[in-house]
């Protein structure tokens, strides 16, 4: 007998990943966060999340290191989806079955993603007239990088990285990343080595460079590369060196500028156009300086429904 939930169809969101093309680090809150004044960029690598009426919440995960990913109360996706729940009033339990493509604890904001697609996924099956404002306060509880995995495009983050400003941008930007064999790393472990390597230095506010904003503008990927920064790229270096190695291949093989994304530890290598994207990812594979690499262009669009549900 089909019963009244499944007579309701599942609805299915993509969100993106994310690169930092400049990342400003302040000093160390009293809340243990960090000001940021950062310049994110939505890149065309997507988990997709389907959000299913059920009788319980859970989730399962498929794809890319589907296996490192949490199924229980952890998971940002459930996270997310339980918190729209209770604030809008739709107690009505979901199913999430997200696909993975973004890398894991990478520095990409996988997690983060997954929570952004739950989010409009959900708002969709439940019908959830939510203002923008709101959405963006709530997705700032569940993570930093959250909104601004909504909004996609190319935007200043600043606060901790949850207050989110689009910016004027033109162009496409060719990316290779480069996920580093291993563990991944641990954001707030990166954000611990920041500190300790700043230990009795005043660390200065970090405020959103000019030089970025106007290679954006210009849509000259030289430019961009002349004014990509890191500020947490030696503390992800020193706890895995091999991120050094990577990005001195990268730059051998063509790359107009290899950093460190996020928190690391993927590489964000750009190039100059599509061509040399898949020279250069081409020449990391086969040289055997990477094992993997994913391509990807930059801005797209924040999360959004597809028109029809991912079959899983
Ligand atoms: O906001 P989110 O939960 O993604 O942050 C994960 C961790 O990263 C935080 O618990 C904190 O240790 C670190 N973080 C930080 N400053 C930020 C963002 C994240 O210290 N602006």
């Amino acid at each position: 007998m089909t019963s009244a939930l499944e007579l309701q169809p599942a609805v299915t969101a993509r969100a993106p990943a994310k690169v930092n093309l400049e990342l400003g680090v302040g000093p160390r809150r009293d809340d243990g966060y960090h000001d940021l004044a950062t310049v994110y960029q939505a890149v065309g690598l997507h988990d997709d999340v389907t959000a299913a009426p059920a009788d319980e919440w859970g989730c399962t995960v498929t794809g890319r290191d589907a296996g490192s990913v949490p199924t229980d109360e952890g998971n940002l996706a459930l996270v997310a989806a339980r918190l729209l729940a209770e604030r809008s009033g739709a107690r009505q339990p979901v199913h999430l079955s997200i696909h993975k493509q973004i890398p894991v604890a990478g520095g990409m904001a996988g997690g983060s993603a997954d929570a952004a697609a739950a989010l409009v996924a959900c708002q969709e099956l439940w019908s959830v007239a939510m203002e923008r404002d709101e959405l963006d306060r709530l997705a700032a509880e569940v993570g930093s990088d959250v909104p601004f995995l909504l909004h996609g495009g190319t935007a200043v983050g600043s606060g901790r990285g949850e207050l989110v400003t689009p910016v004027l941008a033109q162009g496409t930007y060719h990316w290779v990343f480069v996920p580093v064999p291993g563990e991944g790393l641990s954001t707030p472990e990166v954000y611990a080595a920041f500190d300790a390597r700043h230990e009795g230095r005043r660390v200065s506010e970090p405020t959103p460079g000019a030089e970025v904003m106007s290679a954006v503008r210009s849509g000259d990927p030289s430019a961009l590369a002349a004014a990509l920064s890191n500020d947490l790229q030696p503390d992800a270096v020193a706890l895995q060196p091999r991120i050094g190695e990577i990005i001195g291949a990268a730059l051998e093989f063509g790359a107009l500028a290899a950093i460190v994304s996020g928190s690391g530890p993927t590489v964000a290598a750009l190039a100059s156009g599509q061509e040399a994207a898949i020279d250069l990812a081409v020449s990391l594979t086969a040289s055997g300086a990477a094992e993997d690499v994913l391509r990807a262009t930059g801005p797209v669009h924040g999360a959004q429904v597809l028109p029809t549900p991912r079959l899983t």
